[in-house]
């Protein structure tokens, strides 16, 4: 599994072995580790952490205002790259430290009142099915789930059904559940959404938590149609921990929207009981940040995008399709792959009977393998729907390699005998 040795690629490969070798050199993990938990956190290039370093070694020699001032071009490309990443203007970005915290800062923004309603999918995000639950505990907001269809993901019907019914205050989807291989059609949502829009002028708030998908596939907000996008950096974007951002609509930004607890960076107090909020979308941002890790994620974007999304999309799927076949084939009394949906992606999701998780991702730990495993708590429906309790969740990048994927179920087969 070390960088410089021979990999071997699946048919069909988008990246030559010249290529995913290139990948495997440009980090230090490739050669220490089986990733199979990319969907947690992907591997950083070393351009990343190097980048991150230098900051902090700039902040210890010349201070912290001041390393910040001196790099401010970097920290503008971070806004920069981020727009090219999702195709809207530098102003619709917003850094914060993970998608939970983008979520709640844009949450907080919807005027919610008693009765209206949370839209929402029964693949959602934990944490955010959480909150609206703690929503409505607090202010009486309803929350209704539309249903799934029977391949799995949004019944597009019920969701159109739904809209139009209920006219929430809040349509909630998440792109890739945090525990399945499934991909919401957010390209159907979207139009349905636009549609339905029309109609009822400004009723509807859309937001998209695209934690799992970004860096994994082309995200386009013009094409997805949402008001707001969350976002986590670590993970198929392969950013630095404790990254994340925030996509805001013009729209949202024209209605005056803004975080509950707004700071001196998202506005600025002019008389002592009046502050104006910023144009853009930095009113959703807090003052301070860790600026070594917004230039971290200015590298890590632009080092997603010179590969290419969609690329990297192929691979990914091509990856973990093979994976799923191989997991299957492998133990088909006892090993039951969960994956279910219109479209898969990265996240190769299994249980295993007469097995404990922790016992299996241990013993992979042991061989170097990094996989997670995912409880029923991660996913009410998801997994009663399914029948089980936990699921291993393996989730490969474009830097793995079919060796790799070998080894990873040769290991599994092994620990289960
Ligand atoms: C779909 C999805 N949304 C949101 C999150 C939360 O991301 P973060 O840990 O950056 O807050 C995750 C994390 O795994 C996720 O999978």
């Amino acid at each position: 599994m070390g960088s410089n040795q021979n990999i071997t690629l699946p048919s069909g490969s988008i990246f030559s072995e010249r290529e995913v070798q290139k990948f495997r050199n440009e980090n230090k993990g490739c050669s220490n580790v089986i990733h199979l938990n990319n969907a947690g956190a992907g591997l950083m290039p070393d351009i990343v952490t190097e980048a991150q370093l230098d900051h902090i070694r700039l902040e210890a020699q010349i201070g912290g205002y001041e390393a910040s001032a001196l790099r401010a071009d970097l920290i503008d490309e971070f806004y920069q790259q981020a727009a090219g990443l999702l195709n809207c203007h530098s102003n619709n970005i917003a850094f914060t430290s993970s998608a939970t915290d983008s979520y709640t800062r844009a949450l907080s923004s919807i005027p919610f009142q008693q009765g209206d309603i949370i839209l929402t999918d029964k693949d959602d995000f934990v944490s955010n099915q959480i909150q609206f639950l703690s929503l409505q505990k607090r202010l009486g907001v309803k929350i209704i789930h539309i249903n799934n269809a029977p391949i799995g993901g949004v019944d597009l019907q019920d969701l159109e059904e739904k809209l139009k019914k209920h006219q929430p205050k809040l349509l909630a989807i998440t792109h890739i559940p945090t525990n399945s291989g499934l991909i919401q059609p957010v390209g159907e949502i979207a139009s349905i959404f636009s549609g339905y829009s029309k109609t009822v002028t400004d009723k509807t708030w859309y937001i998209l938590d695209a934690c799992q998908s970004a860096g994994q596939m082309k995200l386009d907000v013009k094409f997805l149609k949402c008001d707001f996008l969350s976002l986590t950096c670590r993970k198929f974007l392969r950013g630095p921990r404790g990254t994340g951002m925030l996509y805001v609509s013009d729209k949202a930004l024209d209605a005056r929207l803004e975080p509950m607890f707004i700071d001196m960076r998202g506005a600025t107090w002019i008389e002592k009981d009046l502050y104006e909020q910023q144009p853009h979308a930095r009113r959703y941002e807090d003052w301070e940040f860790a600026y070594s890790t917004v230039i971290g994620t200015k590298f890590a974007i632009e080092y997603c995008r010179n590969i290419g999304e969609d690329r990297i999309e192929r691979q990914v799927k091509l990856l973990s399709t093979i994976l799923r076949g191989k997991l299957q084939e492998l133990d088909t009394d006892r090993i039951r792959v969960l994956d279910r949906g219109p479209e898969l992606g990265g996240l190769v999701t299994f249980t295993v009977r007469d097995s404990n998780p922790l016992t299996l991702v241990n013993e992979l730990l042991k061989r170097k393998i990094n996989v997670v495993p995912s409880y029923r708590q991660f996913g009410v429906f998801d997994f009663d729907e399914k029948g089980v309790t936990w699921a291993i969740r393996a989730s490969p990048h474009y830097y793995n390699t079919l060796d790799e994927l070998d080894i990873f179920t040769e290991s599994l087969k092994e620990i289960l005998r």
